[in-house]
């Protein structure tokens, strides 16, 4: 397969850019040929920031299931779509070619049929990194069924809500998952967020651990027996392996829930002609890749990297994306290293935290491990600090290998601000430039756009892209508040970033109330609700404060009535009942007693002084004169309860 749209010098890139900006219709029209269309589009855009509609490719038909397999399988179907690298280093590996996830893709696609599945329906995916995972995505995809993947890490509780504001009447999951020397018992949370759903008619559950899972009867079959089933089906009555269900380019592909400044999380929506030109298109240019390349992303398909950078773009332009099932220091901090010499992996996509983690374990973990096959580094997340950008730049890709750092969100779908890897310039820790068909903004407060170089502000996006997120599933109002209400005609993306003199952007992290905890979005409203749940607690309010590998950690300020109890117990209570709640990714790192919080005499707590608190910088936590009442500021820096 060839990249005609992949640009291949700076030139090329301003270029492309410029021609963007000023026929964005031609731009993306050209762009979108080069792809599988059951029926042409009539209108490349159509749009308005207030209601809000983005509306892309409009007419145009399609499957992405197409895209990402059948159109691949004439001239590359024995070449490997997905490797598959388990958990335990000592299992075995498992190679899936095109042809072979087109036999598993229609074969589990029929399979969601048996079940009762059709176009439009919600079907909820909770499993760890294995193959089937996406075999279970891509063959909703192929019939037209919504699929909200939640991530191994969430509660219950978080499935329970997740499930209840997608209507979801369909689960995939797995008796259990491995990740390190830890066993997850999926079913069984699953099980717990079904106590009082009403609306889940089927779970298929595959197995992968072996773990004894209770199994209702007309409710939960076995994944095995299903494909087994579906198998026969096309020998026994002739059913052909499941076509393609054709979709309008602007139907829903997916909901993928993230956190938000308030409430509970959101269910971005993204569908099916935009998201996937937008992921193929900046897959290609952003990390070069080069047909025959093996492309390593580590991250967790519960995540929007996973999803738009393991399966959706490598998968359009027939790339061979590893998938591993694992985590970057089991059975030891070797692991992604022995994994790139393994597979001889040529591009890498990893995430700040994961190297902050490996930094600590020193050069040791490097002996023996060839990493001469890499060619290009990635990070995507979070700000990444110098030090670990160094760290990368030298010890991974041995000073010879660009590395894009890559910033874009859940609601962007793909990549909107990053260099291009050794097309055009980097710099440590700046994003750089935005891809073509991204126009970046950055306002004030008042929200007036702040021109010119070195500058700073909060970055907004002026026009859409294919990728821009088309609604929060179920409350478009809450889509048009949260991101085109701040400030008129503009997408907020909820970052600060600055511009410096030559133009590259550097993004600084959240300016609203949410934290990034590992490079995982997790907001400070949710937390609070999670702790004051707990029976003792009154009230208490969260904020971030700088983890040296985490990037960012969760620091809680809690006001408990729990009386003489142990307050040590009381402190592991909580975390406990933040974990039931969201899930471990959401466990305070610290926790603190106290009288008081800081609050103005509105009632609205000062967050930039429980900031300073927690940040150790007790000097400079500024005015507290509109406070209602300030002494609780120096009981709080005293530690006095
Ligand atoms: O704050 C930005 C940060 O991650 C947020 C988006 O989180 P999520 O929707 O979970 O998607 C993460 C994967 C795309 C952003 O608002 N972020 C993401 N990438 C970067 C980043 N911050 C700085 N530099 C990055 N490269």
């Amino acid at each position: 397969m060839s990249y005609p749209y992949q640009l291949k010098t700076f030139e090329e890139y301003k270029e492309a850019y410029q021609k963007s900006v000023d026929d964005p219709e031609g731009f993306w029209g050209d762009i979108a040929q080069h792809f599988y269309w059951r029926q042409p589009w009539n209108k490349v855009l159509n749009w308005n920031f207030t209601e809000p509609k983005a509306e892309w490719f409009a007419g145009g038909k399609l499957n992405i299931t197409e895209n990402c397999i059948d159109r691949h399988l004439e001239t590359m179907g024995e070449q490997p779509a997905i490797i598959w690298e388990p958990n335990n280093p000592e299992d075995r590996v498992r190679v899936v070619t095109y042809n072979r996830l087109h036999k598993r893709v229609c074969q589990f696609a029929q399979v969601l049929k048996n079940n009762g599945v059709k176009k439009g329906d919600r079907v909820c995916i909770y499993m760890g990194m294995v193959p089937e995972l996406a075999y279970a995505v891509l063959g909703c995809a192929r019939i037209g069924a919504i699929h909200s993947v939640v991530f191994g890490g969430f509660s219950a509780q978080s499935i329970a809500n997740r499930l209840e504001d997608a209507q979801a009447q369909y689960i995939v999951t797995a008796d259990g998952a491995y990740r390190g020397d830890k066993v997850i018992p999926l079913k069984d949370v699953v099980d717990d967020a079904l106590i009082g759903n009403k609306t889940v008619k089927k779970i298929i559950v595959y197995t992968r651990t072996r773990l004894p899972v209770s199994m209702l009867k007309g409710r939960d079959v076995w994944w095995e027996d299903e494909m087994e089933y579906a198998e026969t089906q096309v020998e026994k009555e002739g059913v052909v392996s499941c076509p393609a269900e054709v979709m309008d380019a602007e139907d829903p592909l997916f909901i993928l829930y993230t956190s938000g400044s308030t409430g509970k999380p959101k269910g971005v929506v993204h569908t099916c002609g935009g998201y996937m030109v937008y992921t193929a298109y900046t897959f290609v240019n952003v990390f070069q890749y080069q047909p025959g390349q093996i492309y390593f992303c580590t991250a967790d398909i519960g995540w929007i990297t996973g999803h738009s950078y393991i399966l959706y773009g490598p998968l359009s332009v027939g790339a061979t994306s590893l998938m591993f099932e694992g985590v970057p220091t089991w059975p030891d901090a070797g692991r992604f290293w022995d994994i790139v010499d393994k597979f001889k992996v040529n591009i890498l996509y990893t995430a700040p935290t994961a190297i902050r983690s490996l930094m600590g374990f020193g050069l040791q973990p490097f002996d023996g491990k060839d990493l001469s096959s890499l060619k290009v580094l990635g990070t995507v997340g979070e700000p990444i600090n110098e030090e670990a950008w160094h760290w990368y730049d030298e010890h991974v890709g041995k000073k010879r290998c660009p590395i894009v750092d890559t910033w874009w969100q859940t609601e962007t779908a793909g990549i909107m601000i990053s260099n291009l890897a050794g097309v055009t310039p980097s710099k440590p820790t700046f994003a750089t430039l935005p891809l073509p068909g991204v126009q970046p903004v950055l306002v004030d407060e008042n929200g007036n756009e702040v021109e010119g170089n070195n500058v700073s502000g909060n970055l907004c996006i002026k026009a859409p892209w294919p990728g821009i997120l088309r609604t929060t599933y179920g409350d478009h109002e809450r889509c048009r508040l949260n991101y085109f209400s701040t400030y008129p005609n503009l997408y907020f993306t909820g970052d600060g970033a600055l511009r410096d003199e030559t133009g590259f952007y550097r993004i600084t992290g959240r300016v609203d109330d949410v934290l990034n905890v590992s490079g995982h979005r997790i907001g400070t409203a949710e937390v609070e609700n999670a702790i004051n749940m707990h029976a003792g607690v009154v009230e208490s309010a969260v904020v971030g404060y700088p983890h040296t590998i985490k990037g960012q950690g969760i620091y809680a300020y809690v006001i408990f009535s729990g009386g003489s109890h142990d307050l040590e117990l009381s402190k592991k209570d909580i975390t406990a009942t933040v974990s039931r709640i969201i899930g471990p990714i959401a466990k305070p790192d610290k926790i603190q007693f106290v009288k008081g919080l800081p609050k103005t005499r509105s009632g609205k707590i000062m967050r930039r002084i429980l900031r300073k608190i927690a940040e150790g910088d007790l000097q400079n936590v500024g005015d507290i004169t509109t406070l209602l009442d300030p002494a609780v500021v120096e009981d709080i820096k005293n530690g006095r309860l």
